[in-house]
């Protein structure tokens, strides 16, 4: 026994000269560090989303300057799970890091509702305002008692309705429909205040069930209804831009204490330069989607303003029921768009 042990112990001395014995795994001859930490990055977002494109280079960032401690796996394509799963998961630390729209979120943190509100902005210009400015920073103190910590804003541009059979050309015009919805209460308000009929259902099966007329229709942003193939199966979209669900970068609670304060900084910083790319790429993917379903028949069904008018008006009286209590940040998010 002990002669065989000393003879597997010659043999690994030699492996090691012959190899090199980084503790990597095979390094070769240069010196690879091991990670200390391998985390886990959920996206429910296709690989080439710019979504997923800005969490590959989170991660990228956070392993250059961890000089290779830290470690990110990244998952597209809900491999992990869809959004709703993804959350749970990372209360306790089974997912560490992910993207998720605030939709699901605001059934763990409600206050987010707020942040998605339908016609609560005027534009893109007047949610960076909001988000970048002292009121986002006021929200991500509603964090404080969540098992998750927000990490940075991402951009999900604004949501339209479209549908399969029945263009939407007015409000009457969505009395009846089934629009699939996020697993959101207050997207389901939404839909069934202008008189459709609200189906909450996972991203991943809404292709399929606009396919086989489980539903009418449903909404979303451009890239969305381009990268899920959506406009395949739904033609009509009708640009009334009822709401923009600003998007988050979390951490886990449970993987964040494990990190130093100074590791704890250089993610934060990571993932702010990750917003900045995915912001620039969103820009450019919301003009190449258009462009895109424009060209392969997609008809956009554009609404007067005074038609808008009726929409945003028609949604009003939930604002009592989602951001009571919360009224006064309500006005200063409008006071914003008016600067
Ligand atoms: C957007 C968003 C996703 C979300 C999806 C949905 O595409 O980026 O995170 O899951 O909407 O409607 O469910």
């Amino acid at each position: 026994m002990r002669a065989d042990r000393k003879k597997y112990l010659v043999y690994l001395a030699a492996a090691c000269v012959l190899y090199g014995c980084t503790g990597s795994g095979g390094g070769g001859r240069s010196e690879k560090t091991v990670p200390e930490f391998v985390f886990t990055y959920a996206e429910n977002q296709a690989d080439d989303y710019p979504t997923s494109q800005a969490a590959y280079r989170f991660a990228e960032l956070v392993k250059k300057k961890t000089d290779g401690r830290i470690e990110i796996q990244v998952k597209t394509g809900a491999a992990l799970g869809d959004e709703k799963a993804i959350l749970e998961q990372m209360q306790f630390g089974g997912i560490d890091f992910a993207r998720v729209s605030l939709s699901p979120l605001s059934e763990i943190v409600p206050q987010m509702n707020i942040l998605q509100m339908p016609y609560i902005y005027t534009g893109r210009t007047h949610m960076w305002n909001v988000l970048d400015g002292e009121i986002g920073d006021a929200f991500m103190e509603f964090f404080q008692d969540a098992e998750l910590v927000p990490l940075s804003w991402y951009d999900a541009g604004a949501r339209s309705f479209y549908t399969s059979e029945i263009p939407i050309y007015k409000l009457e015009d969505i009395e009846g429909l089934k629009i699939r919805v996020q697993q959101s209460r207050l997207m389901m308000d939404t839909i069934e205040i202008l008189g459709g009929e609200a189906v909450p259902m996972k991203y991943e099966d809404v292709y399929s069930a606009i396919q086989k007329g489980e539903v009418d229709g449903a909404e979303n942003n451009w890239p969305t209804y381009e990268s899920e193939q959506h406009y395949k199966v739904a033609k009509y979209f009708t640009l009334d831009e009822h709401t923009r669900v600003p998007e988050l970068q979390l951490a886990s609670r449970a993987t964040w204490n494990k990190l130093s304060e100074s590791d704890q900084e250089v993610i934060r910083q990571c993932a702010e330069e990750s917003a900045e790319y995915q912001r620039k790429l969103w820009t450019e993917r919301e003009k190449t989607a258009e462009q895109k379903v424009r060209r392969e028949g997609c008809q956009v069904i554009e609404l007067s303003e005074a038609e808008k008018l009726r929409f945003r008006q028609a949604v009003m009286p939930i604002y009592e029921k989602y951001c009571a209590g919360y009224m006064d940040l309500v006005e200063q998010i409008r006071e914003a768009g008016e600067k």
